[in-house]
């Protein structure tokens, strides 16, 4: 019997072996006598060379088969003729000679083609994904998938964490979005809610004695989608008792840089230990909580240098209590009219009123320029200007700010600096850039509903220190919250957990709860705090996101097997879909649809 070989394995030290393949076939090429098929499995592609004098049975099944039909092929493996090798191919110096050639599966003409990774539409792709799959670089992202899942589990197994699973079907536990609910047939009228995290069970699990618990968990929310978020994702979720905030973050300092190295070898880790900001320093440098920090373009506070100015947009914006902080771009100065303007629209999109601009001519210490802001300044005020941005800044560069209160400059310019890196080719490939946020405000004002919302969640801790203020000052309080972020993206976050029955009560009555809504929502939570529950944290990792950072994929859709669209369908099985009468009637629903869309009725 033949020996059956992965395609894709078969080398020069095969050669006069009797072996057998299974796979697809990639492409074939009819060279009138001779056809060359490329068989694909797994593990990669080999040839079959079939030549009607040697075996005229083969020859006459092969000229049937078209591209993806199912083939077992047993044969000889021979080296190929000088002139015929294929450099590019593991398998380039073989080819097989086949004695049977058999066709398991015929395939129809396919939607698109499968044997390369060429640009197709993404909606045939998912209608089609058990297609789309067999594409290499889809295939090359599942499997990275699963390394970076193992190395996850060895990793933590190594360490004495413990995998457990938690139930999907459960009671809320608020993350900050909608829940999907579950109607119960036996309890007519009561659902359960689909877990938006383990978040409850996991630290009920430190209160059971388990310590350092891992799971690699399913999470649902219902939320509006982007780029980098799905209805169903998955986390590595942990939590450990008896640890400090430095603990959590060695931790997955280690997991990641270990991985990093493992995996993605060719890429450069920026620093390590990972650089760590208060979300204060976050904020003030960068403008946002996730900092891509590949690059500088840092903002600068501008304010004190141009509070007497007599541009009023500066002036006036800081004696209402606000600031100006602007960027430096460099070699923008030479921007058209009609780019600045591009610039101006950008970040008036994220609640800036405006976008003020210096392009700069001349040497550095020595700077001018003709934008219409600078007849404001004299041109010692405009050297004055210049100088916090360094002494990098010369003639050719654009100075931008924005005035306004801190929260919009930040908003406005963090997103601004992220565009222009981008534009500027400053978001190295190669570079994997860690850095932490630490020190998250507890809170913030929910001035529709009139109450404090959990910044992180509702079990999150505030920093000890601060546990006065939520009699004094809520929104002042911050808390042990910490998350990990790479290029940009949150790819982790995590919180030391309140165990004190009174503290937590405390956060809930802030959040506006009665107190019978607490206990109906969370009386199992603080009931066991009340059995001596151990101080714990915990942190959970985006395991797509991870995934991503890992395959270079800017689409999280690139990295699940069966995503969903942006509108949370299944365009394969065409979820949510109808459900008979019956179905509703044993769940004792009567559904109440918005008019233009009736029961029954397809998407
Ligand atoms: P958090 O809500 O920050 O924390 O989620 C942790 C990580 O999960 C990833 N993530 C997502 N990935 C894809 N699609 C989504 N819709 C989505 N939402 C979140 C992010 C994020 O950093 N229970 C807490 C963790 C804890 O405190 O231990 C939690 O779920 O990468
Ligand atoms: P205006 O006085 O509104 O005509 O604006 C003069 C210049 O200042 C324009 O280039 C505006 O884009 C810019 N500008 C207006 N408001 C702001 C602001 N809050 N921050 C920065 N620049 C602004």
């Amino acid at each position: 019997m033949a020996k059956v070989y992965p395609a894709g394995e078969l080398r020069l030290e095969n050669v006069g072996e009797e072996v057998t393949v299974n796979g697809w076939v990639n492409n074939r090429r009819d060279l009138g006598g001779l056809i060359f098929i490329v068989l694909r499995d797994r593990g990669g592609l080999v040839q079959v060379a079939i030549d009607p004098r040697d075996n005229p049975e083969a020859h006459a099944a092969a000229s049937d088969v078209r591209n993806e039909y199912v083939l077992r092929v047993t044969g000889t493996v021979r080296k190929r003729p000088e002139g015929t090798i294929n450099e590019k191919l593991p398998t380039g110096q073989i080819e097989i000679v086949p004695s049977k050639f058999e066709v398991l599966n015929p395939a129809k003409p396919l939607p698109f083609q499968v044997n390369d990774n060429a640009e197709v539409d993404e909606l045939q792709r998912l209608r089609y994904r058990y297609l789309d799959l067999r594409r290499p670089f889809m295939q090359h992202n599942l499997i990275m998938r699963h390394r970076i899942t193992k190395y996850m589990r060895d990793y933590l197994d190594e360490r004495g964490f413990l995998e457990i699973e938690t139930p999907i079907l459960i009671k809320s536990t608020p993350e900050g979005a909608r829940d999907y609910l579950v109607p119960s047939r036996v309890h007519p009228g009561e659902f359960y809610a689909l877990p938006q995290s383990p978040q409850q069970l996991k630290q009920l699990l430190m209160v059971s004695g388990i310590e350092k618990y891992f799971q690699i968990a399913r999470c649902f929310r219902d939320e509006d989608l982007r780029a980098d978020r799905q209805p169903e994702f998955t986390q590595l979720d942990i939590e450990m008792s008896f640890i400090q905030q430095e603990a959590i973050l060695q931790l997955l300092e280690g997991l990641y840089t270990g991985m990093a190295q493992k995996l993605r070898p060719d890429k450069k880790i920026l620093q390590t230990p990972f650089p760590r900001f208060s979300y204060d320093e976050s904020m003030a440098r960068f403008g946002n909580d996730k900092p891509d920090i590949r690059f500088g373009m840092e903002l600068t506070d501008v304010s004190d240098l141009v509070k007497e100015s007599e541009f009023k947009v500066f002036s006036g914006a800081i004696a209402a209590g606000g600031q100006v902080k602007g960027l430096l771009l460099p070699g923008c100065g030479s921007y058209s009219r009609r780019e600045l303007d591009g610039l101006v629209e950008f970040v008036k999109q994220f609640g800036a009123k405006g976008l003020a601009y210096l392009q700069l001519e001349g040497e550095t210490g020595n700077l001018t320029s003709k934008s219409p802001a600078a007849k404001f300044f004299t041109p010692e005020q405009l050297q004055a200007i210049t100088a916090p941005f360094g002494p990098e800044v010369k003639g050719g560069d654009l100075l931008v700010f924005v005035a306004d209160q801190p929260g919009v400059v930040a908003n406005a310019l963090g997103r601004l600096r992220n565009e222009m890196g981008k534009r500027l080719n400053l978001l190295d490939k190669n570079v994997f850039a860690f850095c932490w946020v630490t020190d998250f405000p507890l809170l913030e004002w929910n001035a529709d509903e009139n109450r404090w919302d959990a910044v992180h969640h509702p079990f999150t801790a505030p920093k000890p220190e601060d546990v006065p203020l939520l009699d004094t000052d809520p929104g002042k309080a911050r808390a042990n919250a910490y998350d990990l972020v790479c290029n940009g993206y949150e790819t982790a976050g995590g919180s030391i957990r309140i165990h004190n029955r009174d503290v937590q009560t405390k956060m809930f009555s802030l959040m506006s709860y009665s107190l019978e809504d607490t206990q109906a929502r969370f009386g199992h939570m603080l009931s066991a705090f009340e059995y001596g529950a151990p101080p714990h944290g915990g942190i959970a990792a985006g395991l797509d996101r991870t995934v991503m950072l890992f395959t270079d994929e800017e689409n999280i859709r690139n990295v699940i097997a069966f995503p969903k669209t942006q509108s949370a369908t299944d365009e394969m099985t065409q979820a949510p879909s109808p459900v008979d009468a019956r179905q509703l009637k044993e769940l004792h629903i009567a559904l109440a649809l918005p008019v233009e869309k009736k029961a029954g009725q397809a998407n």
